[in-house]
């Protein structure tokens, strides 16, 4: 099974990849057309490709035309088939991500394709693969991506280019912080905050099929309770009707959840520090809510609990070989079809506003994809 999934060349983290990218924006019709900086030079033929843009934090994206520039050392050029949307993606082009981006950029972290041309000392990844790719925080949401080549892993099997585009952001997520910082056993119970979002069903989905946990899944509605439980979880509780923390008393008979995996942050988090029972663990994945809780030590204390964060794209940096294990991990599942991430809207590039409100808008189930070409 391992053999299926390639992580090409040696660790190393993605810098600057599009910094300093952007040299001049003109206006061509409604078209914009952004052309590659100087130093970095353009390819021979003056084609264009198509592409988001931010070109002003907190207004729509644009779709422009891309020149191309010529690939440097280590590099690989993708033609973009499809692009993860996730709730971070409008962050950074609202300038509220903890990693800012000076416009104009294209956003979007993950992506799948076919590898269109190899750069120089290029020794793993060859021209016409399948590959899926992460970006480094922005440059999918386009025809076309250059990325280093370590960041590339080749889709093998029946893994269509819908479902890889899935995978990195929000199953790489849910697998380090279930294995790595939760350290699931199996038979645990697990809590998940907005189990129906991207990151919350690879959460639910990894923790009930690959680390044979109990899953109580809590997110906003009945509908999304409802495709939480199809994801694997035992039970599920609508946080917008009830008390998180009673509904969980009431679901574990008093003794409460071993691990919380919380993105939602405010006081769904608070409800969920109180729903561990003793020496329980809880990962911060995010803020959806919009609010950042304060921990109070002191239950910390009372009951021998752990308070865990997680930024999986730092891993890149970090601990590079962990990082790629995430995403090989989960592409290997996902050829076993051991787990299947759904997809609960696919919208096109030049749609990509309505798909960032509708990620924002709390409407989206499952992973939100852009169809590129
Ligand atoms: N730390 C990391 O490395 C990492 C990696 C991936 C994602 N994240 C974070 O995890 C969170 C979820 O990301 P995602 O891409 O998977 O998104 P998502 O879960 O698909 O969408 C966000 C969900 O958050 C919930 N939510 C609660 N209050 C909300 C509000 N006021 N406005 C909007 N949504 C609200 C909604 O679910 P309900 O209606 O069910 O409440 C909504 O569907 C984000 O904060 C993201 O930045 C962090």
């Amino acid at each position: 099974m391992a053999a299926t999934v390639r992580c090409f060349g040696p660790r190393a983290p993605l810098r600057g990849a599009m910094r300093g990218f952007f040299r001049r924006c003109t206006f061509q019709g409604d078209a914009l057309r952004l052309d590659a900086q100087a130093g970095l030079g353009h390819c021979s033929t003056r084609r264009a490709y198509r592409a988001a843009l931010c070109t002003e934090l907190k207004k729509p994206l644009v779709i422009g035309d891309m020149s191309p520039r010529e690939l440097q050392p280590g590099e690989v050029r993708v033609g973009v088939r499809c692009a993860g949307v996730n709730f971070a993606d409008q962050l950074v082009c609202q300038g509220q991500y903890q990693d800012r981006s000076d416009p104009p950029f294209t956003p979007g972290m993950e992506f799948s394709g076919r590898v269109l041309e190899i750069g120089p000392k290029v020794t793993a990844v060859h021209k016409g693969d399948r590959v899926v790719g992460v970006s480094g925080g922005k440059g999918a949401m386009a025809e076309e991506c250059i990325v280093k080549e370590e960041m590339l892993w080749s889709i093998t099997g029946s893994v269509s280019y819908t479902q890889a585009a899935a995978l990195p952001v929000s199953y790489g997520t849910a697998i380090l912080a279930l294995e790595h910082r939760a350290r699931v056993q199996p038979g645990e119970t697990v809590l998940v905050t907005a189990a129906a979002g991207a990151t919350g069903q690879a959460v639910v989905e990894l923790a009930s099929s690959i680390f044979q946990a109990k899953v109580i899944a809590a997110a906003g509605s009945d509908e999304k309770c409802q495709q939480a439980l199809r994801m694997g979880a035992t039970s599920a509780v609508n946080y917008t009707q009830c008390s998180l923390k009673e509904e969980v008393k009431r679901l574990t008979n008093g003794r409460g959840v071993d691990v919380v995996i919380d993105a939602v942050g405010g006081d769904i988090f608070k409800e969920a520090l109180s729903s561990l029972k003793w020496e329980g663990r809880i990962v911060v994945v995010g803020f959806a809510g919009g609010n950042i809780a304060s921990v109070p030590t002191n239950r910390l204390l009372l009951k021998n609990v752990s308070a865990l964060g997680i930024f999986w794209g730092l891993y890149s940096k970090m601990d590079p070989p962990l990082y790629a294990w995430s995403i090989s991990a989960v592409l290997q599942h996902c050829q076993a079809a051991r787990i299947q991430p759904y997809v609960g809207a696919v919208f096109k590039l030049e749609n990509v506003n309505e798909a960032f409100a509708h990620v924002a808008g709390r409407q989206s189930m499952g992973k939100v994809v852009l169809e590129i070409s």
